[in-house]
């Protein structure tokens, strides 16, 4: 990837449905999943295999794999906790597997019921039965930067399961702050503890937006060097298991900082709003992307 280049890894399907009250039907989240990659979207999560006792939103998310418009260049990437959840993504044509752990040992314990420990060894099998698909694996950190039950989180926290995920053989690491508490010095303290373990090309940043700061620290970690970026269409989002996290970094609002940065993405900022526009109707929420509701029609 060359350093003026930007890569989106569009979670609104995924991290943002979620956390919505009623589940949305799996038709339609193709259809918006067709229209991301219509906007320019490369990489869009489709959604989970995780248990749908925990995540009812994310049921039948074979469903939307099923009815998405295949791309070349279009990756349709899953969240995966466990084994079972890597057969069920092979079979349905998953093209990257997430697996998902964090730097707090209590939010692990409520997000997937296990320890952090335990989690690493739980994906040992699914990262080497992802790779031997030939299909790439991220990892998500939950909790870079603080915790809903442990409060601060040290960078030296971070950096152990990021060592420990690395060794694993995952391909890329996804940088989460999950509720929303960082500010610019933070992702710079982590990223000097993280950035010695993973080459830059292979780290994201996945920004909740919950005391506005999240494009500052984007803007922290592009000076940094890193250039992949996790966001949601009309920032939608949270986390069942991270009360009062809000939405993702909205997909409109990073799309207008990397323009003015004179960074490429290839994405139609004006086809995204759009579609959140659309998106928050049916949903009938408001937008709270500042940039989605400044492209709104009048
Ligand atoms: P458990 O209850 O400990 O597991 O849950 P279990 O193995 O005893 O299974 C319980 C039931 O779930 C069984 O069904 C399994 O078959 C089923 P039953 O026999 O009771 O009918 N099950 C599954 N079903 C479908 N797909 C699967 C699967 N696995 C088991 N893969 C488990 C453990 C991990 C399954 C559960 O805790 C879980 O599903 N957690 C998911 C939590 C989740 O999705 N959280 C949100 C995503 S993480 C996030 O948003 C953060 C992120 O955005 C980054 C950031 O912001 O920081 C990524
Ligand atoms: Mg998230």
């Amino acid at each position: 990837m060359s350093n003026d280049r930007v890569e989106i890894v569009e979670v609104g399907l995924r991290d943002g449905l979620q956390n919505e009250p009623s589940p949305v039907a799996p038709d339609r989240r193709a259809n918006w999943f067709n229209r991301l990659v219509d906007a320019g979207l490369r990489r869009i999560e489709a959604g989970s295999f995780v248990s749908p006792k925990w995540v009812p939103q994310m049921a039948n998310t074979d469903q939307v794999l099923g009815a998405i418009r295949r791309r070349d260049g279009v990756t349709a990437e899953v969240l995966v906790p466990n084994d079972q959840g890597l057969h069920l993504s092979l079979e349905n044509g998953a093209d990257v597997i997430s697996v998902f752990t964090a730097a707090s040992e209590s939010f692990n314990r409520k997000n997937i019921n296990c320890s952090i420990e335990q989690s690493i060894e739980r994906f040992r099998p699914v990262v080497a039965g992802a790779r031997s698909a030939g299909k790439p694996v991220r990892a998500y950190v939950s909790c870079v930067v603080g915790c809903p039950y442990e409060g601060p989180i040290q960078p030296g926290q971070v950096a152990d399961v990021v060592e420990q995920l690395m060794a694993l053989g995952v391909d890329e690491v996804s940088l989460g702050d999950t509720i929303g508490v960082a500010r610019p010095r933070e992702i710079h303290r982590l990223l000097d503890a993280v950035m010695p373990l993973v080459a830059t090309d292979r780290l994201a940043l996945h920004c909740h937006d919950t005391r506005g700061q999240a494009i500052a620290n984007i803007h922290a970690a592009l000076e940094r060097g890193i250039r992949t970026f996790d966001s949601a269409v009309a920032g939608l989002g949270g986390c069942p298991y991270a009360h009062g996290a809000t939405g993702n970094v909205a997909t409109e609002d990073v799309l207008y900082l990397l323009a003015g940065e004179g960074l490429e993405t290839g994405v139609d900022l004006n086809a995204v709003a759009a579609l959140g526009n659309d998106i928050c109707n049916r949903l009938n929420r408001a937008n709270p992307s500042r940039v989605g509701r400044a492209l709104a029609p009048s």
